[in-house]
């Protein structure tokens, strides 16, 4: 048993025991998921697909986030939606087929990642001072979620963050801490070299105490990292950095979307939930299942080609997401690209480190590379080189 400004909590049921004091049980934990962005820097991908629903080995990040979630204790999770939420009702419907509640919060206009979670507020059920736990909806990570909220709660924190360090900082949110883990300040992606004190950033998972939530206003756009965070700590509530650095990685943009769904299949990534149906293949590539992949063809580096796509003879694939029903010709060679549903890519095409949207066709003997995006339906000729700054 312990005691903590939010009550009295037994090691094994997590209930507290003061009558009246909250009402927090592990089993009904409710979580935040914040969907609802444009997903801008995916482009052509997310013109159909919000970038949450995007796959990554073979089911989508949502889903991917949803089943580590309620692996952790999470008994209801509420879908900030925006852009496309419809994409979202259709997959998810009540969570039934998850194992877990999903309710869902959507915004006419996006209000940002600090309106959208007291957006959401209004769909918990649990009470003032109980922890609510809320996402960015395109991480992966290895992080150990029952761990954050079991801390934040003895604690007594107003918000626990979880965070992680990187090389280069500029991205992401910048939050130093003290020795005790408490956080110093909150600097969103720094504009100046003098900003960046700190390789610690905000890995876009928190622990709210409810009541903290509440405060935040109703009905605008509010940014939980330029507005919320600061504002918590210039009126001295305990804002709780801790540090976790095992495995993470925002897919915000294509290359490590890419990198993302990669990792799962290679195991580099922790918690891959395989398809029923779908095999893994050496350790290296994944094949859902109604996939007809020629035995000639040869898939590498943690490739997942997606249900209904055909590959064939000597085509190589390597590194890359295929999304259903892509038709891939003979001897054509992929790597380290997206390529979008029911694209066809001519044989003896090669693509390096590209995005192909939806629909589009790349011609026979095509070249795509250096970070070209081939939009939509589009189509390039035969033969045609095409080639792009990586951005
Ligand atoms: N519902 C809703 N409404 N969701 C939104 C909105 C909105 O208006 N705006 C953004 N989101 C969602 C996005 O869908 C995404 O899942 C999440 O909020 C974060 O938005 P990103 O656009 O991915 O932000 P970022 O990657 O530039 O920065 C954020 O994540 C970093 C870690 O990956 C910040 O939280 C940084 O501080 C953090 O370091
Ligand atoms: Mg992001």
């Amino acid at each position: 048993m312990w005691h903590s400004s939010e009550g009295e909590f037994t090691a094994e049921g997590k209930q507290c025991s003061r009558p009246g004091c909250c009402s927090w049980d592990a089993s009904v934990i409710e979580a935040i998921l914040l969907v609802g962005g444009q997903g801008t820097r995916l482009r052509p991908l997310t013109a159909t697909t919000p970038k949450p629903m995007l796959p990554v080995a073979g089911q989508p990040i949502t889903v991917h986030q949803i089943r580590r979630a309620r692996a952790a204790g999470v008994g209801r999770v509420v879908l900030g939606t925006s852009y496309r939420a419809d994409v979202f009702t259709r997959a998810l419907g009540d969570g039934a087929d998850l194992g877990i509640d999903v309710a869902y919060a959507h915004e006419t206009t996006p209000l940002g990642t600090g309106g959208a979670i007291r957006n959401a507020a209004e769909e918990l059920n649990c009470g003032p001072n109980d922890p609510v736990v809320v996402f960015n909806g395109d991480i992966i990570n290895g992080l150990d979620i029952a761990a954050l909220v079991d801390g934040h709660v003895s604690s007594g924190s107003a918000v626990t963050l979880h965070l992680t360090t990187v090389e280069d900082p500029r991205r992401y949110g910048l939050v130093p801490t003290d020795e005790t883990g408490r956080v110093l300040t909150f600097l969103e992606k720094p504009e100046t070299e003098a900003e960046i004190v700190t390789n610690q950033i905000n890995a876009g998972c928190y622990v709210f105490r409810r009541s903290v939530i509440d405060r935040i206003a109703l009905g605008r756009p509010v940014s939980v990292e330029r507005e919320t965070f600061p504002g918590l700590l210039r009126d001295g509530d305990l804002v709780r950095g801790v540090v976790d650095d095992s495995y993470w990685l925002d897919l915000g943009t294509p290359w490590d979307y890419v990198q993302g769904s990669v990792d799962l299949v290679t195991g580099r990534a922790p918690g891959a939930q395989i398809p029923s149906g779908a095999q893994i293949r050496g350790g290296q590539s994944l094949v859902l299942d109604g996939a007809n992949v020629s035995p000639e063809a040869t898939l590498s580096g943690g490739t997942t080609i997606d249900r209904g796509c055909v590959v064939a003879a000597d085509a190589i694939v390597d590194g890359c997401v295929v999304m259903t029903n892509v038709h891939i010709g003979q001897g054509a060679r992929l790597f380290r690209s997206a390529v979008g549903a029911g694209a066809k890519i001519e044989a003896g095409a090669v693509i390096t480190e590209a995005v192909v949207g939806d629909g589009a066709r790349i011609g026979r003997d095509a070249v795509i590379g250096a970070g070209a995006r081939i939009g939509v339906g589009a189509v390039v000729p035969d033969g045609i080189t095409v080639t792009a700054n990586r951005g």
